[in-house]
């Protein structure tokens, strides 16, 4: 699927604002801005790739050349070079569960009559490292609506393609494949939550996600799942690889969270990829810094116990 994005026609003042550079503020004064975040329709440039000029914004070759997708292999440069057979045109998606609209539909059916949008998001893996990526697509949440969840509808289950022919990681068996995650019903409706469909301003990358994956910016990256065949509506918490696998480690809410840290390693600091050998980490923020949005999801819940 090489077809570039339909334009980024509208924005949206979707992501918090103090978490990035006002793109005119940056224009004059280079000072950080705690003002308003605009992104100007069209600064997606998918030529030049410099979409608002921001220098908190990692470069595409730092966002498509450093890569988590274990179906291409365990190395960081891997799924960017191992991916190319990887063949996503024509792509459907089964809906399934408790909605009242379910089946097969292809690509464009799930997209609808969406307009694609530009988020710029920060992104933090789990391994402490972290990058910021003007995404395009759509809420999550205009997708899921469509198909009208049922009350007995409590998460959405997210399955990757398992095509072991065109995934040589696959053939490897180095993680239960395919690879599944899940969110709760409100998580998977929050407008933050993001059905990805392109960066940049082009296409999915393969290495990516291509062509529709998950981001959610407050939990680490590896709820952010990629290639997406299945969604489905579950009563019931949903087998996730990585919490499934290695519950001790990776626990089912994934929320970005410094005071929790991670069995084998500090949750404290992240490094900045593209910021230099010699760039000092800086702090994780709780929630990715989206804790004035998402905070209010996990109201009594003991983020420690339920990391
Ligand atoms: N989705 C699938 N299907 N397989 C994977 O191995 N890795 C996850 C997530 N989604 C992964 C996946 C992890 S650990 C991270 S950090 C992000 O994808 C990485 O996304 P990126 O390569 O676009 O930065």
């Amino acid at each position: 699927m090489l077809i570039r994005q339909k334009p980024v026609i509208r924005s949206f003042q979707i992501t918090p604002e103090h978490n990035y550079l006002n793109r005119r503020d940056f224009i004059g004064s280079t000072a950080l801005a705690g003002t308003s975040l605009l992104f100007a329709p069209g600064c997606a440039g998918a030529d030049d790739k410099t979409p608002a000029a921001n220098p908190e914004v990692n470069s595409f070759e730092d966002i498509t050349r450093y890569n988590n997708f274990y179906e291409f292999g365990l190395d960081k440069e891997d799924p960017a070079k191992l991916s190319g057979a990887f063949n996503t045109s024509p792509w459907s998606v089964t809906i399934d569960g408790e909605a009242e609209i379910t089946g097969k539909f292809n690509f464009e059916d799930i997209i609808g009559p969406h307009a694609i949008e530009e988020r710029i998001y920060r992104f933090r893996c789990v391994e402490a490292w972290s990058m910021v990526v003007p995404w395009n697509g759509i809420s999550l949440s205009n997708v899921l609506q469509r198909f009208k969840p049922t009350s007995k509808a409590k998460f959405v289950a997210f399955e990757t393609v398992y095509r072991p022919a065109e995934m040589p990681g696959q053939r490897r068996g180095v993680l239960d494949f395919p690879y599944r995650e899940g969110l709760t019903i409100a998580e998977a409706m929050h407008p933050l939550t993001l059905l990805a469909t392109g960066l940049y301003g082009v296409d999915l990358p393969g290495q990516n996600g291509a062509p529709l994956r998950l981001i959610v910016p407050w939990k680490y990256g590896f709820k952010s799942i990629k290639s997406i065949v299945r969604i489905s509506f579950t009563e019931t918490r949903p087998y996730t690889t990585w919490s499934d696998a290695m519950p001790a480690e990776y626990g089912f809410y994934a929320n970005v969270n410094p005071e929790v840290d991670h069995p084998r390693w500090s949750q404290a600091r992240e490094r900045r990829i593209g910021s230099g050998l010699f760039a000092k980490k800086q702090p994780t923020l709780m929630f990715n810094g989206y804790g004035d949005e998402v905070a209010s999801l996990y109201t009594g819940l003991d983020l420690t116990r339920h990391f």
